[in-house]
């Protein structure tokens, strides 16, 4: 294995000024920093064990109809697991009919999509489908599920005031839309756009305060006590998507890293600690040939392009303890109508080969909860929706509004569904 750590340019001096101020300072808190490290360590060795013996076996499957039966224990395996394959949320015939309308969308009028000669990856976000597919109570009913997986955090003395600000105004058990786009994959094209990486924050995640904080355990070498699923600065609670077309393993389906505690307290840590000179052990992975460092402004997998800073994207170079070529697991196969959830804080994947025969459909629909800030963006997505142009997040574009089969206000059915879009309070 090539321990290349940072084959991109260096990060500016800055950075090493930030990890400086993070990092401890006393002697003690070195040493307690460099044991969670190590111990950090050991569990990931067991853990990619455990991942690579039991492959897809690992990620959490569940029936719809039984999600409000399910045991304590079950929920904790989701929770850690951070990624859910749940069945059967939306009929099977309903969700095949949504994906021969969406081929119909794409073969009448003029989209856009990549690849520019053989689109599969469409930017579009108002087609009936999609728009009907977002308020359906199945979906809509799952996503409250999944956000009330997440809780605002009892106030403490030092966070008080951020913890106030964020409770006002939250409520998990109010879905909202986010409109995103879909993707109709063919068989035996190659997909190298989606290496392992993170949604949703940067450098940001130990560069911004209030993001930073929600890594309070990790960095002060207390990993074990991080919470995943305090909401302080969640937009997304998961990524998600809904498959309308039947996909296995090696059929261009999505792989994650199945331990969300584990990748997040190794990412958050990983910028303090080097490789040593003078090794000890033949097993680079040994904790014994790692060493605290905060010398230099690298953050592993944090890279910039024109002044921009992307990432984190994840490599066996840059993260060689996740083993990500053993770890990274396909979630099992599923049918049209099931859906997928992951924690947005998982590493995840798209697998680059599609070995199967039939195309690989989804439409990405994540869970959101209704907050504030998620608010106020629902309600300029709303505006775009009506104009039948793309969302806030999204590139600019003229728009489908004029297309064959674009969605309409009458297509949000239900209270729950208008309100999830903005389009009733
Ligand atoms: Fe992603």
């Amino acid at each position: 294995m090539a321990l290349e750590l940072n084959k991109h340019a260096p990060l500016p001096l800055r950075f090493a000024d930030l990890k400086l101020d993070i990092a401890p300072k006393d002697e003690d808190s070195k040493r307690h920093f460099t044991e969670a490290w190590n111990d950090l360590l050991v569990q990931l060795r067991s853990a990619v064990d455990k991942i690579k013996a039991e492959g897809s076996d690992m990620i959490p499957q569940v029936e719809f109809a039984d999600l409000q039966n399910l045991k304590p224990e079950e929920i904790e395996n989701i929770k850690r697991r951070g990624t859910v394959l749940v069945r059967n949320v939306v009929d099977n015939a309903q969700a095949a009919a949504w994906k021969f309308e969406l081929e119909n969308f794409v073969k009448v009028n003029p989209v856009e999509g990549v690849p520019e000669d053989d689109k599969q990856f469409f930017q579009h976000y108002w087609t009936r489908p999609q728009v009907q597919a977002r308020a359906h109570p199945n979906v809509l009913n799952l996503i409250t599920w999944l956000n009330n997986l997440y809780h605002v955090k009892v106030p403490t003395v030092d966070r008080q005031f951020a913890v106030n600000e964020v409770q006002k105004g939250v409520e998990l058990a109010t879905p909202l839309t986010y409109a995103d786009r879909f993707r109709i994959r063919h068989p035996g094209v190659q997909w190298n756009t989606h290496p392992p990486h993170i949604d949703g924050g940067g450098i940001e995640r130990w560069e911004e305060p209030t993001f930073r904080s929600c890594y309070k355990d990790i960095l002060n070498g207390n990993w074990k006590n991080h919470d995943s699923y305090n909401l302080a600065s969640v937009f997304r609670t998961f990524q998600g998507w809904l498959a309308l077309s039947e996909t296995a393993p090696t059929q261009g389906t999505l792989k994650v890293f199945p331990d969300v505690l584990l990748s997040s307290a190794y990412l958050i840590l990983r910028p303090f600690f080097r490789l040593k000179e003078d090794r000890t052990s033949d097993d680079l992975l040994d904790q014994a040939n790692w060493e605290l460092d905060v010398s230099t402004p690298d953050f592993p997998g944090i890279f910039e392009r024109d002044g921009v800073f992307f990432g984190p994207r994840l490599t066996p170079a840059s993260h060689p303890h996740l083993r990500l070529e053993e770890s990274m697991t396909a979630v099992p196969s599923v049918k049209p109508g099931d859906m997928v959830f992951w924690h947005c804080d998982v590493v995840h994947s798209v697998e680059q080969e599609h070995t199967g025969k039939e195309d690989s459909a989804v439409m990405y629909i994540p869970a959101v909860p209704l907050t504030p800030q998620n608010l106020s963006y629902v309600a300029r997505q709303k505006e775009s929706f009506l104009r039948g142009i793309p969302p806030p997040d999204f590139p600019k574009g003229a728009g489908e509004g004029s297309f064959i089969g674009v969605g309409k206000e009458t297509d949000v059915i239900g209270e729950i569904g208008r309100k999830a879009m903005g389009l009733a309070f």
